[in-house]
């Protein structure tokens, strides 16, 4: 049985030497350390063999088999390590890689961060809502009657399913009412989306940023007070502000807000920027119906509301003579404005 062990390693060794492939490593392997391999079946016969035998010749079949498995493993690595090298071998791994382009900020956005900043530092906290909404939410709650202009089908984006795109930022105010009670301090920058028609200065989707403050005895000088801290913080000292009365269905008394600083140029002329006034009794009443509580009774809180548009601004920021460019996604434009 010695004989006969130490020729099936000496065999087996020699078979593994020449296997070409894999395949072929493992069919020895199967050949020899299979199930009913030949030195598997020496393992059987050992059931004759004498108590003083069995040991010896046990331990001599541990050997062959170890010997040949680590045989096996061996050859594979080999294959595979030369496997490997072929593959790589018209490689150069020491050459650099390759540079992964950084992306910039869009012009809209990076306006958009600083002015959440301004109004973080007081106290406002970002909100947002949905680009489609309910007529509800953008009409009815905001106190516009079904025959109001806004709501005509010239001017509105309407889906088949009755909902729309909404066409200002201001559904957020009654979004934030109706998830949580007063004091409100928000700010909603977002896109919004109207049927004009496209042209140097115009998109259907443009982006506005909305506020909303509600507590107990909020007035215009509150209001007056944020937005020109605001503008002052954007566009340095000299930035001046100018409200001019106005007729908003949301807000009653109702402004239009101009601005002036040297940062925007023009020579010093005032460019309308949005509007903005005291929220209307007739919105809370609308928010409390949708709560079903008394958390915005208007005889308890009141509020100011502002909405402006980011893109008109952006493209005096950034020099922009086309606003159509802020929706090209070109990135010889993009990567101007880091
Ligand atoms: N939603 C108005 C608009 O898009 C702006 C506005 C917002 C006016 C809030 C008053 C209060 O023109």
């Amino acid at each position: 049985m010695d004989q006969q062990l130490e020729e099936l390693r000496a065999s087996a060794l020699a078979e593994l030497e020449q296997a070409a492939d894999e395949l072929e490593i493992e069919s020895v392997r199967v050949k020899y350390l299979g199930r009913s391999g030949s030195i598997s079946a020496v393992s059987e016969s050992m059931k004759g063999l004498s108590k003083e035998e069995k040991p010896r010749i046990g331990k001599l079949l541990n050997e062959a088999r170890t010997a040949v498995a680590e045989a096996v493993a061996s050859r594979k690595a080999g294959l595979e390590a030369k496997r490997d090298a072929a593959s790589l071998a018209g490689i150069d791994v020491t050459l650099p890689g390759r540079p992964i382009p950084a992306g910039t900020i869009h012009p809209i956005t990076q306006l958009q961060d600083r002015a959440i900043q301004i109004f973080r530092r007081m106290g406002f906290a970002l909100a947002d809502g949905p680009d489609i909404e309910t007529e509800w939410h953008c009409f009815d709650a905001l106190n516009t009657p079904a025959d109001h202009p806004a709501r005509n089908e010239q001017d509105t984006f309407y889906l088949p399913d009755g909902c729309l795109l909404r066409t200002h930022t201001s559904t957020v105010q009654i979004r934030a009412m109706e998830s949580m009670p007063p004091p409100v301090r928000i700010i909603a920058p977002g896109a919004a989306y109207r049927r004009d028609e496209v042209d140097a200065t115009h998109l259907a989707q443009f982006n506005q940023m909305e506020g909303l403050y509600v507590d107990e005895r909020v007035t215009v000088a509150d209001l007056k007070g944020a937005v020109e801290f605001f503008f002052r913080e954007l566009f340095g000292p000299d930035a001046r502000c100018r409200f001019r009365p106005h007729f908003f269905p949301f807000t009653e008394p109702s402004f239009e807000m101009d601005i002036r600083a040297t940062a925007l140029g023009a020579g010093g002329k005032w460019l309308e920027l949005g509007g903005c006034g005291m929220v209307d009794p007739a919105v809370f009443q609308a928010v409390s119906r949708s709560r079903g509580d008394d958390a915005y009774d208007p005889e308890k809180v009141s509020g100011f509301a502002f909405g402006f548009g980011l893109d008109r601004l952006a493209m005096i920021l950034s020099g922009v003579p086309d606003i159509r460019l802020f929706g090209e996604n070109d990135i010889r434009f993009l990567r101007q404005y880091r």
